[in-house]
């Protein structure tokens, strides 16, 4: 039992029938759930809003699917997901409600915490943000030289730029083509050297997006864009007009220099890696135009009524958290690969690498014990058909079960033309071709009857048997991003709350992070650090070494 009267997870019966269930199964091929099932290609199915998503390659029956879902009723699932949307504090850690949904709330809707309606809040930067971008859009927002502004760069880092970095791609075809839009990141002086080298400051707007604005990266990147800024323009109060901030810390905000009234606002019930909805999606709003981006945010509300009314036999979020939790738990699957077919979503693996893994790779339950079950898995993957002539193989025919999303559109985007779109049928016949051939493989037989020599033939077999969900849309819109990015958003809370584990912390990146400030002296001054360990510490003096000092 634990502290909190819940039973244990892996001591729940509805557990231990999933592990009888899986011994049961284990020498079930998917050829054979699906020559026993004629219509499991078409039941297996789920329609949400444009998403169509084809479960049926999975190494599961009815059964298991019942199961799954008696662990989800035996664990609360739903009872979280009403308090989550209710604005309940249930980031139990940090005392915090999870309210990423009332980003994309409707205007009448109300929404509670600690006793305010936090929508009219949610409106009100909306608006703000939707002022703003139509101003940099229209160039009636100049720089301080009255030039036009026509490269925006946002600086944040993990979910201050990881969503709006996807997102600007995703969407790419539907962004203003005379703007420059950029992101940095990364500490390394580089990522910023790279992003403003060919740039004119007097058109350049930094967008300094941070929650905290407190993260060393993204101030001490602010703060060498601010100098690149200053030294071409030479007037500090050039800093109003390409600077603004998206944050929940309008002291800070200010402490750098940035007038809070160029600052668009969010608040600590918006977790970093839920937040792009968010003012956090200004430069993509600035892309895509406050229409696109509202498209977009209903998008994302149509999963988020989806996930809140839908039976538990329908619920998308709830059937794909449940099937992560099958390989995850009951197969010993070490990751799980997303593989988008469509070159707009190169980040989109990405960003759901933050989403999946800050949430939930946790070893600690809601009940401060350690778990006794497998949590996140880790989540990769990059867009096909790359990936078909790089790693596939080991998907194919490696030891290890990795189960994969491949997303895919019936259209390609409207941009495209002639010979070029022309291309889609060829991207989405692999597409199609990866799913099955990782399911039903070739047999040793269909091999031989193909004329291969004996001793080739255990080398071109293939087991098959290798889950995937498909989902597939007609086309990538914002629309259909949002609904996309909200059913991997419930998707990781069903598994979270299975797992009994907070999935709205992250205390696990904090450590780092007090080291790096507590090495840094000793590699610029070669200052003593106490407690280094002795590799550290020969791996800090070598490097002062190759530097010189
Ligand atoms: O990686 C830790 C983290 O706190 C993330 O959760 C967050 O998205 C990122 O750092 C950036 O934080 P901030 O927006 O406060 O700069």
């Amino acid at each position: 039992m634990n502290a909190d009267g819940r039973t244990r997870l892996n001591q729940m019966p509805e557990w231990t029938a999933l592990a009888k269930h899986r011994e049961e199964l284990a020498d079930t091929h998917l050829k054979d759930l699906f020559a026993a099932d004629q219509r499991r290609g078409i039941g297996y199915v789920l329609q949400v809003g444009d998403l169509y998503i084809d479960y049926s390659k999975h190494l599961v029956t009815d059964e298991t699917l019942r199961l799954l879902r008696e662990l989800a009723a035996a664990t609360d699932v739903f009872a979280l997901r009403d308090a989550m949307f209710r604005g309940e504090k249930i980031n139990i850690t940090e005392n915090r409600a999870v309210l990423h949904t009332a980003l994309r709330a409707p205007r009448d809707a109300v929404i509670e915490v600690d006793g305010e309606n936090v929508v009219p809040k949610v409106h009100a930067v909306l608006d703000k943000m939707a002022g703003f971008a139509e101003q940099v859009r229209s160039g009636a927002w100049t720089g301080h030289t009255g030039k036009r502004i026509k490269n925006v760069i946002n600086i944040g880092i993990g979910g201050s730029d990881l969503g709006p970095a996807m997102a600007y791609e995703a969407l790419r075809s539907f962004t203003d083509r005379t703007l420059t839009v950029r992101f940095v990141s990364n500490v390394d002086g580089a990522d910023l050297h790279e992003a403003t080298r060919d740039l004119d400051p007097a058109e350049t707007l930094f967008i300094i997006a941070s929650k905290t604005f407190t993260t060393i990266e993204t101030i001490t990147n602010a703060t060498s864009a601010r100098t690149w800024l200053l030294d071409a323009l030479g007037d500090a109060s050039a800093v109003a007009k390409h600077f603004v901030a998206l944050s929940t810390n309008a002291e800070k905000v200010a402490g750098f220099g940035i007038d809070t009234a160029n600052m668009f606002e969010f608040w600590d019930w918006v977790g970093g890696r839920y937040s792009y909805d968010s003012a956090i999606g200004l430069s993509l709003m600035i892309a895509i135009g406050p229409d696109r981006f509202r498209e977009m945010l209903d998008g994302f509300r149509l999963i988020d009524d989806h996930f809140r009314t839908a039976p538990a036999e329908a619920n998308a979020p709830l059937l794909m958290g449940l099937l992560g939790i099958w390989y995850d738990n009951f197969h010993d699957a070490q990751s799980h690969a997303v593989l988008p077919y469509s070159h707009y979503l190169s980040r989109f693996t990405a960003y759901l690498q933050q989403l999946e893994m800050e949430s939930n790779g946790k070893h600690v339950a809601r009940d401060g014990r350690q778990v006794e079950w497998q949590t996140g898995p880790v989540v990769w993957g990059t867009p096909g058909t790359n990936g078909q002539h790089a790693y596939y193989q080991l998907i194919h025919q490696g030891t290890k079960l990795i189960p994969a999303d491949f997303i895919g559109f019936a259209e390609p985007v409207a941009e495209l033309s002639g010979e070029v779109r022309a291309q889609h049928d060829l991207l989405m016949a692999n597409f199609f071709a990866q799913t099955q051939a990782l399911a039903f493989g070739k047999t040793a037989d269909e091999v031989r009857a193909e004329g291969v020599p004996d001793e080739l033939v255990p080398h071109k077999t293939f087991q098959g048997n290798r889950p995937t969900t498909t989902i597939l849309a007609r086309a990538l819109t914002p629309s259909v991003l949002g609904q996309l990015v909200a059913l991997y958003e419930h998707k990781v809370f069903v598994q979270g709350a299975v797992w009994n584990i907070d999935s709205f912390d992250q205390w696990g990146v904090e450590l780092g992070k007090v080291l790096a400030k507590r090495v840094e002296p000793a590699l610029t001054e070669g200052a003593e650090v106490p407690g280094l360990d002795a590799s550290t510490e020969a791996l800090v003096s070598r490097y002062r070494q190759l530097r010189g000092r």
